[in-house]
Order: C-alpha cells, then structure tokens, then sequence
C-alpha cells in the first residue's frame, strides 16, 4: 500500500502538505469539506521545499519532512505565494532549515519581511528567472492577484510539472490526492473556491493563462496548494478557469432574497413563476440559511441576478446588507444584468439601496426594480412580470 502521509508525486517529489479536516470558517469563507494546506518536497542533492502550510501545522510538516531527510540538509524554500496559510509556519520552518535559501517575488520579500520575523536575505525570482535544485529545473512565472499581488508559480518545464499555488485549487479534506483517485473530478469544488477566492481577479486569470501559453508552460501534472493534484483532467480544468474567468459559464436566472413576513416572498416566487413559464431556468435561494460561499458561487453561473429585501427600518435587511458587502469586493458585476425587488411597510429604503449599491458599481440594470407597499397587490405584480418579461428578453439576447 502507498504511504498516504507523504505521498509520492514523481521521482523523488512528494506531496508533504498537512489536511485540516475540521476547519469550516476559512476567513469568513465557509468551507463544509474542509481544507488542506498542500507543500511539496523535492528530494536529492539539493533537497527543497515549495510552499509550507498554516500556522499550527508547522510541527507535522516538519515531521514529515524529517521522514525523507534531516530539515538541516534542505537547500531551499520556494515561496509561491505568502496569504498565511501558506507561510504562517514559515519561522518555525526556517529554525529547522536554517541553511535554506529563500526565493519569492519582490512583492512577497516585502510582504514576509513584514509579517515574520525572517533571519535571511530572500532571493527576488521574476518571470522567465530559472534555477536548477537536483539536477531540476524550475522556472518562475508571477502571476500577480492570483491570488495576491505576491503570487508566483514555479514549473518543471523538462517534467512539465506545475506547482500553481492557489490556482487549480479546491477547499476539500481528503486523504485523495490525485483527481483520478475521485469518482467525479471535484470541478464543483473547484468553481465555488473559484467564486469566492478567484473571482475578482477574472481578468489576471486570462492574462495568466496567455502567460503561460508565452512562456510555454503546458504543464502535465498541476500541483495546487488546496486540494488534490490535477493529472487526467488538465485540459477541463484549464477550460472551466476560462468560463469562469470570461463569464461563459453563465446561464439562466438567480433569484436571490431574504424576508420579514412574506411579503418580499411572495415578490420572489412570482418572478420565478413568470420566468420558469416562458421556459427561462432559475434558481432561487433563500439568503438567511444560504453560506455566501454558495451565493456566490450561484452568482457566477447566472446571467441574470435579482436581488430582493425586505425594508427593516429604513433600510436594507442585513442579510441582503451582508451579501451586498461580500459581493462590493469580489466583483461579480461584469458577464450578467441585475435588478431588485422588495417591501416595505412605514416607508421604503431597501431596493432604493440595492438599486444605489448597483449604480455605484456600475453594474448593469436589466429592467427597473420592483417595490410593494405591505403585500403586493395587483398593479405591483403587474410590474413583477413586466420585470420578468424584460429578464426573459435579455436571457434571449444574451445566448445570440
Ligand atoms: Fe491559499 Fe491566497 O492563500
């Protein structure tokens, strides 16, 4: 049987990352499968590390590690990328290789001389800047707010080996590492992880893989930091980053809302009624017990969003206000057209501030918003399906 602590990637390259099975808060990110914090290890003359793992998994890394070879003899450390959850034992990895020469981009120098405590000169790498570690070479492309303004992936061109940092990656547990080990290719995994780490850097994305396409980096095995190792489904994997990134995966209607006392309800199922009749796909979710890791994800896969909110005093509802807040950064405006809906009872203030927060981000209004006084009555769900008409339009037009 293969050892599944360390496992084996190529000849003397070793996945060494650590799996926390019990994290389901990843920075306000909900993550129900968990999470691993993948490293990997290339053994030889020159032994070195690519990437560590989060703060509290140092000592099982370092254990890990110690199974190939004493820490003492490793030669380098390449830091990919330095988000803490890949660099937050780095001092701690650091005292136990204390001959370990550091490579990173210029931004991560900056950004690891601020945040730990480093006891050594870090050598700048850019794109094109190759070095050989055991008879391997390996080559830097940066691939900035991929998932930071720091990240950089490094490539084994003669292998045609990726280690991709964030990119390629999934939030999942898993004692799998490799994708032809899973019944089903995790692309869900990979897409809600996309929505919600990925998205606001859609166009990095394509001039990332017009990079990688420049510098002739066809890799034949992707070694993501999260997540388990693409082998067999390269190409998909590559195909689904461009829909994401370009909005091609977008299709139908998301009716997104919350409510007080049905009346924003009532609003949401007559757009899907009038929508789901004139033969328009739509999927509607109810916001308070929906993680926004999920939203998000739905978000993107949508053509066109609408968003509905009751009034509670005088304004927006906080679920809506939280959603608002979470979606400000990532950016899912641009691919898809939105419009709003809501209730109010004293005097409204909620869809006027979904409506502003569109205007603001100048994302795109498919029709006016829709606004009823207590329950809607006949006239304002006349303007439901004047609303649902227009979307049923745009959907048509958007597919020619
Ligand atoms: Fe997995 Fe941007 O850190």
């Amino acid at each position: 049987m293969e050892n599944k602590q360390i496992v084996k990637v190529a000849k003397n390259l070793y996945w060494v990352g650590v799996v926390d099975w019990n994290i389901r808060d990843f920075h306000g990110f909900t993550v129900p499968k968990g999470v691993s914090y993948n490293a990997y290890f290339i053994d030889g003359e020159d032994p070195t590390l690519i990437d560590t793992v989060k703060d509290g998994f140092g000592e099982e890394l370092l254990k890990k590690i110690s199974t190939i070879t004493d820490p003492k003899n490793v030669k380098n450390l390449i830091v990919n990328h330095i988000e803490p959850d890949h660099s937050g034992c780095i001092e701690m990895v650091l005292k136990a290789c204390p001959d370990a020469k550091i490579y990173a981009s210029e931004v991560a120098k900056i950004g690891l001389e601020k945040y730990f405590d480093i006891d050594r000169e870090i050598i700048v790498v850019r794109t094109g800047d190759e070095i050989t570690v055991s008879g391997r070479r390996i080559q830097f492309v940066e691939i900035p707010m991929a998932h930071w303004p720091d990240s950089i992936v490094s490539y084994m061109p003669d292998e045609k080996i990726l280690f991709s940092s964030d990119a390629f990656g999934q939030f999942i547990a898993t004692s799998e590492r490799f994708d032809y080990e899973m019944d089903t290719p995790p692309y869900e995994d990979a897409s809600v992880y996309y929505a919600n780490i990925i998205l606001p850097f859609n166009h990095y994305v394509v001039k990332t893989v017009e990079a990688m396409t420049k510098f002739n980096v066809t890799p034949e095995m992707i070694l993501p930091d999260h997540g388990i190792i693409w082998t067999k489904h390269i190409p998909d994997i590559f195909n689904h980053y461009v829909s994401w990134a370009t909005g091609a995966c977008a299709k139908g209607v998301l009716i997104l809302y919350d409510t007080m006392w049905k009346s924003t309800e009532k609003m949401s199922e007559h757009l899907y009624n009038e929508i789901t009749k004139r033969g328009v796909d739509v999927k509607k979710i109810k916001l308070r017990n929906t993680p926004l890791s999920t939203v998000v994800n739905a978000i993107m896969h949508s053509k066109v969003v609408l968003i509905g909110s009751p009034t509670m005093n005088d304004t927006i509802f906080p679920s809506i206000g939280t959603l608002l807040s979470y979606i400000q950064g990532l950016n899912p405006g641009p691919n898809r057209v939105w419009s709003a809906f809501g209730s109010y009872g004293w005097g409204g203030g909620a869809v006027e501030h979904i409506v502003k927060f569109y205007k603001e981000n100048q994302y795109e209004l498919v029709a006016p918003a829709v606004e009823a006084k207590f329950k809607p009555n006949c006239e304002e769900y006349g303007e439901l399906t004047k609303l649902a008409e227009a979307v049923v339009k745009k959907i048509e037009e958007m597919k020619e």
